[in-house]
């Protein structure tokens, strides 16, 4: 494989202007649309104590690149809106909290390690790449609904689409809480096909 150029940073958004307007783009609607008790403190705790601005969504599956998290939720807020009209109860701060937030269990969870390859000349050189550490192994949706709801009170319909957004990825077998969950909860079905329709439509193109 030959060395792309690349610098990976996951410290300062406005280092870079691509991330620094997905940054924008996400506090933007999420100061409109999220007004609950705790919202303005868990905000600050992204912006201060993590790096959910600069992280990529995967190591190399979608958008692994600095902001790709960023990204990534951008996507799967609009995606979910566009279904909007299958979730009239839902508040419009209840799409904005499950899609905005819903894999900030990805936040402090990956690295930057180097691997040696050879650059356009053939000479060999060092290249910097995502990996996982992950320092809170709580699970998936598992460890997002609990950071989220150490800030702000969850109704049980946000809490299950959080927990379920990755379907049955990863679910053990005979394991039926998700399809109980998709049955009981229309809005956990609707972002779980939001995320997926971010990850492998949207994703694909960006
Ligand atoms: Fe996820
Ligand atoms: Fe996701």
């Amino acid at each position: 494989m030959q060395a792309a150029q690349q610098q990976i940073n996951l410290s300062d958004p406005e280092a870079n202007p691509k991330t620094a307007e997905r940054k924008r783009q996400f506090i933007d609607i999420y100061n409109t649309k999220i007004t609950r008790d705790g919202a303005a403190n868990l905000l600050m705790w992204l912006e201060s104590d993590t790096d959910f601005f600069t992280a990529p969504a995967s190591t190399r599956f979608h958008l692994s690149e600095e902001g790709g998290l960023c990204q990534h939720s951008l996507n799967v807020y609009r995606r979910l809106n566009a279904s909007a009209k299958a979730l009239p109860d839902c508040s419009e701060e209840t799409l904005a909290i499950v899609s905005l937030l819903h894999d900030v269990c990805k936040t402090n969870f990956y690295t930057v390690e180097e691997r040696n390859a050879k650059d356009a000349s053939g000479k060999w050189v060092k290249v910097p790449y995502y990996a996982v550490e992950d320092k809170f192994p709580l699970g998936h949706g598992e460890k997002s609904l609990f950071l989220i709801h150490s800030f702000i009170a969850l109704t049980h319909d946000e809490a299950l689409a959080i927990r379920h957004h990755m379907g049955g990825f990863g679910a053990s077998p005979g394991d039926y809480s998700i399809g109980n969950a998709f049955t009981m909860s229309r809005l956990a079905l609707e972002l779980h096909i939001a995320d997926m329709r971010a990850t492998h439509v949207d994703e694909k193109e960006q």
